[in-house]
């Protein structure tokens, strides 16, 4: 079998997380062998510079330097070997969210970005991207009951809806690998949503 890699996007509490399990469940009961990941981070160098970027304060610039050092490690010890092997591999954020986040949110032109993105993929990109767009503000409202927020959560509005804005323009510049789904529907709603578009999709 071929390997496929497939990537969520979308603002912080936008719902990614949330379809992880059902997702991985979905290609697993077609035969599938399934890796799960997360950007920033997925393997054990990539947690630590997770930790470090999501808390502790830095330039805008060492802050995409530090997201793409954790993605090139990522991409060489597990996803190009679990896709090699012909697996489906998951990943909860990729490259979108440096282009969403860093040039978005944070301003960085989006030239440089293209240059870390040629060195450290050398062409690899996902097959699929799930963008879950949601209205920053409904987002926080989610996420405020949910859990501490993190140096991005605690950015303020404004930020949320350039990241949003972002992504929402790279969906359309890139509508065959960039599916929207619509994130302000209740979960069951998503979640038919999401499987209407992998089985069209498959
Ligand atoms: N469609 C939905 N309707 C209502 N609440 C939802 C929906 N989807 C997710 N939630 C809730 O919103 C919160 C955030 O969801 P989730 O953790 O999946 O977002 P996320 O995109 O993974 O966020 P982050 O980027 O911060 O990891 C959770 O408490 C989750 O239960
Ligand atoms: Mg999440």
């Amino acid at each position: 079998m071929q390997g496929c890699f497939i990537t969520l996007e979308g603002v912080d509490g936008a719902g990614k997380s949330s379809h992880l399990d059902w997702l991985a469940d979905w290609f697993r009961n077609r035969g599938r062998t399934v890796r799960l990941t997360r950007e920033p981070g997925g393997t054990p160098i990539g947690e630590k510079l997770r930790e470090l970027v999501l808390h502790q304060p830095m330039q805008p610039d060492t802050e995409a330097l530090v997201m793409f050092a954790a993605r090139r490690e990522h991409i060489e010890t597990l996803i190009r070997p679990a896709l090699a092997a012909g697996e489906v591999v998951i990943s909860d954020r990729f490259t979108d969210a440096s282009f969403a986040y860093q040039c978005g949110g944070r301003g960085l032109p989006e030239s440089r970005l293209e240059l870390l993105e040629q060195w450290v993929q050398e062409g690899l990109q996902p097959d699929l991207t799930l963008l879950f767009d949601l209205a920053p503000e409904e987002a926080a409202r989610r996420l405020a009951s949910a859990r501490d927020p993190d140096r991005f959560e605690r950015e303020r509005r404004d930020f949320h809806e350039r990241v949003r804005d972002a992504y929402l323009r790279r969906a359309r510049a890139q509508p065959e690998r960039i599916r929207i789904i619509d994130g302000g529907r209740p979960l069951a709603e998503v979640r038919s949503q999401l499987q209407r578009l992998l089985e069209s999709w498959a």
